[in-house]
């Protein structure tokens, strides 16, 4: 959630902190600070509010010099936004500055230890106690003061911390929270992700936990908190600049929801040889996959809908039961879990606290873990015991597209994959989802060619003030995302509803003009949802139908119509998704809103 950067070099450090800073916006933030060593001083600017603010506050960053500093755009975890709770934090003489992503929880405790002994705080936040720590344990050496105060921490935390004591250099530390280190020639650099370092270097190391990176201007070192050296393999960004920039359109979000026939072919294209899918990734024998009895789909968000939509895929597919779990709800309901229970975790960004906490109780409880992840090197990543990476590329809108389409495609992969181990498919139909899913990508490149007609129809329906995603089977698992895809972009109060179940009570709220976005692609249930659709405009509703082509009757049921492609039931959410998240768009960029920064939200949540 909150944005790290730091420089040491022989530049000045200010022109890279703040475009570091700006590159991290997406992750989601409310102040934002940097702090350089002046040669004399440790020097201090941060400002609630967005970037623009901290720029006017350093004349684009003119009026503070210094060759090493650190920066951080903050998401208020403990404290409210404001300029004092803003990082950096100094300590109580000045002498230490500290950025911090995640949430120290023992920072009570420890602040009350330390106002004991005389020290005085100036916010409200739990960082400021690691500043205040290093100083009150410091003897002399940084590296060694940095790893005592670690061992007093609870908690998750990437921290980068400078010195006037130790002028040339800048310790980074991880534990949960994502940190990279750039590796440059004279200069090196610290960020919480890649698109902040892209304009220097391609270079990076991935901290994993509790590795201390110790960086100075002529290298890098890195070691463990037995100060042991720690061997890094040294990781080769190959994302080109653009590709974490706009390319050209007015949003991320456009951009993305444009790249997803190339991020789902990157996905499956190496996974299907010779018309067979090959997942290496995944270390189970026929066996092992026979003798789980019970299928755990762990996620929030669209991440979740996507298992929503992977339980009727399994279950028809692979006849094992599944159940599909909000990870933030999993953790805490004492789940029956074993051995014989396969667990499948979903996170685009990988860092998401509640999914990687609900994996943790998973594993515990004996489960094997299959994490879809598409940040390589994610803590989900590398503590899952199997990961299937989505080739999506980076994902700098808040509201996922690509990463959902991909995750979905993986989902895909695993049924024919799985289906094929426990026998529940036949060769035909294998041959024929092969096909059908190597179809995919052309068939969004066919919908995302008509986008006008969504356009067309956002603009006699944006000023709606409720909105109803209606369907039934897996149209109503991918309704879950229409509606939220709606509501967080455009801030429009929407609800996902089982078809069948509007009747139940909440048809109450339906009156004239109610918007009703009904999802008919399921073909078996086509007739159940036509009677939905008349029951909702009988009380008023103003129907928006979204099914497949070959039913062009329903252009005479509902007051308006969107057709996809056809193809098999099961692949059907990745082209139904596509015409739902241009609705989104269109809808939210009529409305003047912060597409790419919608208000309230983080790009990752990486805390509980
Ligand atoms: C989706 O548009 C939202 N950004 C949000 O629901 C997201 O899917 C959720 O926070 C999960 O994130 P993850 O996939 O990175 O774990």
């Amino acid at each position: 959630m909150c944005g790290i950067v730091g420089y040491i070099g022989y530049e000045q450090a200010a022109p890279f902190l703040l475009g570091g800073l700006e590159k991290l916006e997406y992750r989601g933030y409310d102040s934002a600070g940097i702090c350089l060593n002046d040669g004399e001083k440790l020097v201090v600017k941060k400002s609630k509010g967005k970037l623009e603010e901290l720029k006017k506050l350093t004349n684009n960053g003119n009026d503070i010099i210094g060759t090493v500093g650190i920066g951080h755009t903050r998401w208020a975890t403990h404290g409210e936004p404001s300029d004092v709770n803003a990082h950096p934090h100094l300590s109580d003489s000045c002498r230490f500055a500290v950025v911090h992503n995640g949430i120290i929880e023992n920072y009570l405790q420890l602040k009350d230890m330390l106002t004991a002994k005389g020290v005085k705080f100036r916010s409200m936040t739990d960082t400021e106690v690691i500043a205040q720590l290093i100083e009150y344990y410091y003897k002399g050496d940084l590296v060694d003061t940095v790893i005592k105060v670690l061992s007093k921490l609870d908690g998750s935390y990437a921290l980068g911390v400078i010195s006037i004591e130790d002028p040339d250099e800048i310790i980074a530390v991880r534990k949960e929270s994502p940190l990279i280190i750039g590796l440059g020639e004279n200069e090196n650099y610290i960020a919480s992700d890649v698109p902040a370092i892209l304009s220097k270097t391609r270079s990076i190391y991935r901290l994993e936990n509790n590795e201390i990176a110790i960086l100075r201007r002529d290298g890098v070192k890195i070691i463990n908190t037995d100060k042991d050296e720690v061997t890094k393999q040294v990781e080769t960004i190959n994302w080109d600049i653009d590709a974490a920039e706009k390319g050209g359109y007015e949003h991320f979000m456009f951009k993305e929801i444009m790249e997803q026939p190339k991020a789902i072919r990157d996905t499956i294209t190496p996974r299907i040889k010779n018309g067979r899918i090959v997942l290496d990734e995944i270390k189970l024998t026929a066996e092992q996959v026979k003798s789980f009895n019970k299928i755990n789909i762990l996620a929030c968000g669209s991440a979740y809908h996507v298992g929503v939509v992977a339980k009727y895929i399994f279950e028809k597919v692979l006849r094992k039961p599944v159940e599909t779990d909000l990870a933030s709800e999993f953790r805490y309901r004492d789940p029956i879990v074993d051995e014989h229970t396969l667990t499948i975790v979903i996170s685009q960004s990988g860092e998401t606290a509640d999914t990687k906490e609900a994996m943790k109780e998973a594993q515990r409880r004996g489960s094997h873990v299959i994490s879809i992840v598409n940040v390589v090197g994610s803590a989900i990543a590398s503590e899952s015991d199997d990961v299937i990476y989505t080739w999506a590329g980076p994902e700098i809108a808040v509201a996922t597209t690509k990463a959902y389409s991909t995750q979905l495609a993986v989902i895909y992969l695993m049924a024919i994959y799985f289906g094929d181990m426990l026998g529940t498919i036949t060769p035909d139909e294998y041959r024929n989802y092969v096909s059908e899913l190597e179809s995919v990508p052309d068939k969004i490149t066919k919908i995302l060619e008509e986008e006008e007609h969504v356009q067309y129809l956002a603009s006699k329906l944006f000023n709606s003030r409720d909105v109803f995603f209606i369907g039934r089977n897996i149209d109503y698992a991918l309704s879950l995302e229409g509606s939220l895809k709606l509501k967080e972009i455009s801030y429009i109060h929407s609800e996902a509803y089982a078809a069948g179940e509007l009747k139940h009570g909440t048809i109450s709220l339906i009156e004239k003009g109610t918007l009703v976005i009904a999802l008919a692609t399921h073909e078996e249930l086509i007739g159940k949802i036509v009677s939905n659709i008349k029951e909702v405009q009988a009380r008023g509703a103003n129907v928006l139908c979204l099914a497949c082509e070959n039913h062009q009757e329903l252009k005479d049921v509902a007051q308006s119509t969107i057709f996809i492609p056809h193809s098999c039931d099961m692949m059907l959410p990745s082209l139904a998704v596509i015409p739902l998240q241009l609705f989104a768009y269109y809808v939210a960029s009529l409305k003047g809103c912060d597409i790419d920064k919608p208000r309230n939200l983080a790009k990752s949540v990486t805390v509980e």
